[in-house]
Parts: structure tokens; sequence; C-alpha cells
């Protein structure tokens, strides 16, 4: 397995500060783009894809806000935006129209390369389907993720311990995923998403394949480890009974909160 140590220009460096962006751009709205110590500011998000001579208009016109340590939620019928302005927010796509602010850099209109910095050092993502390496144990998992990041080698020890104790899997550190329940599995991709550090976690209905007593974990994983790693959560879901824990709530319809 190839060990990657990238040296990476720290493209956060006083940024919580910035009134601008890197290139000078003014924030449309003051500090962060958004209200005082805004983590993430959407303004006038939209997206189009072009498929086949057809416009498809997926998000029209989106404006949200994610603050430092909020679980912030977005709900939605399937097919109404929610994975799509997801993966804008995570930089793995980018609007059409309108402008994402990301800790004080505008990070829409940064370049890919810049963006995928950003995107590493900062954000931690989690999926539906827990996408974890198959033949490596859980604490594997977790150093992978460390690699990845080129977190020093004398620092992954310490670092995985801590985080399969925060999501409570001390007792199934050298488990693999075939021996671990989707709950536990999903557990897993949570220390393993949060293993560097990020400042912001997006999540794709996390809850999805698990039952109501397991989705009820993970939402209990993730208050934890807001109040511990000083994080903010951003996630989908379908279930109207977790919405209850939320900070704040999205409600698509359409491409558009209502
Ligand atoms: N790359 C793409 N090209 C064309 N259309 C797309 C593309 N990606 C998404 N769409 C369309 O955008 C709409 C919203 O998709 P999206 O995946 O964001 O919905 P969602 O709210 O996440 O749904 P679900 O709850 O089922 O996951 C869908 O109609 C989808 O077909
Ligand atoms: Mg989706």
């Amino acid at each position: 397995m190839a060990i990657t140590h990238e040296t990476e220009p720290d493209l956060n460096q006083d940024s919580t500060d910035a009134a601008s962006g890197p290139d000078g751009s003014e924030s449309p709205s003051g500090k962060n783009g958004g209200e005082p110590g805004s983590l993430l500011a959407v303004h006038n998000v939209e997206r189009i894809f072009q498929t086949g001579g057809t416009a498809i208009h997926v998000l029209k016109g989106i404006n949200m806000e994610v603050k430092p340590s909020q679980l912030v939620m977005l709900k939605g019928r399937s097919g109404s935006g929610k994975t799509t302005l997801l993966n804008s927010l995570g930089g793995l796509d980018v609007p059409s129209k309108g402008e994402i602010w990301f800790n004080g850099m505008p990070f829409s209109k940064m370049s890919d390369d810049e963006r995928t910095l950003v995107r590493r050092k900062d954000m931690g993502f989690i999926f539906q389907a827990f996408a974890l390496m198959p033949l490596l144990s859980a604490w594997e998992n977790v150093e992978l993720s460390l690699r990845m990041a080129g977190t020093p080698r004398s620092e992954w020890k310490e670092r995985v311990e801590e985080c399969l104790e925060l999501v409570g899997l001390e007792k199934r550190m050298h488990h693999r995923p075939f021996e671990l329940s989707g709950g536990e599995q999903q557990r897993v991709a949570i220390a393993k998403a949060i293993a560097h550090k990020p400042i912001l976690l997006l999540a794709d209905e996390p809850t999805a394949e698990l039952d109501t007593a397991m989705s009820a974990q993970i939402m209990s994983v993730f208050q934890n480890i807001i109040r511990t790693e000083r994080v903010s959560i951003c996630m989908t879901t379908h279930d109207p009974t977790i919405l209850e824990v939320a900070d704040h709530v999205y409600e698509m319809v359409d491409g558009k909160f209502i």
C-alpha cells in the first residue's frame, strides 16, 4: 500500500477571520460569506445539468448556512436534489450559479486543485453504504484515512484508538467489515471520516440502511462528536424520527427550500 505524505499549503491559515477570499474577492454578505461565525454559507445556488441537449434544473436558488458545532439536516423526497446539493457543499460538484463559502473562503470559485486540498484537510464524508475497505480491519480502515491525509505516522496509533473509542467500537477494533453489523460498519465509517479532524462532516443518508435502534445510535455518535471534536455535520435524511435531534432542518421540494 502506498504511503502518501503530501505537503499541503495551509489554505486555512487565519481564514476564520478572513472577510475576503484568496483572490481578494469580497464575501457577498460580510465575514465568511454569511452571518458572522458561519462555517458554510450558500448563496443563491443553482445547478443545471445538460443531458442530451436538454437542461435539467435541479437546484433552483438555494440559500443556507451551517454554523460551527451545528447539526443541520436536509430532508426531502427522492429526486428533490439533496445529494446534488451535498455534492456541491463538499466540492465534488460545482454550482452552475451562486456561491458557496466555506471557512471564510469562496469555495465554489476556487480551482479544482485548491478545492481538493481544502476538502482533504477540512472535510469528511459519510455515505449510505459505508464505503469501507472489505479486507481491512476497523483499525486499518481508520488508519488508511490518516495515511491518505498525510498525518505523521507517529500520531496514527493514538488517533485511531481515540476515534474508534469515540464511536463505541473499542471492542471491535480488529474486526473486518463482514464481521460487523450494519450499525457498527457505519460507526467505523464515521471514525474514518473524522480521523483527520475535519471541521465539516457531510453525510448522505447515513442511516438509510439501518433499523431504528441503529439509526438512533448513529445520531448519538454524531451528537457526541459534535461536542468532543468541535465538528459541524450536514446530513440528508428521509427519516422523520431523527429530525428531532437537528439544530436546523431545511426541507427541499423540487430543488428549493420551503
Ligand atoms: N449528473 C446528473 N445529470 C442529470 N441529472 C441529474 C444528475 N444528477 C442528478 N440529476 C437529477 O437531479 C435530480 C435530483 O437528484 P438527487 O440525487 O440530488 O436527489 P435526492 O434528493 O438526493 O434523491 P434521493 O432521496 O433519492 O437520494 C434527479 O431528478 C436526478 O435525476
Ligand atoms: Mg440522494
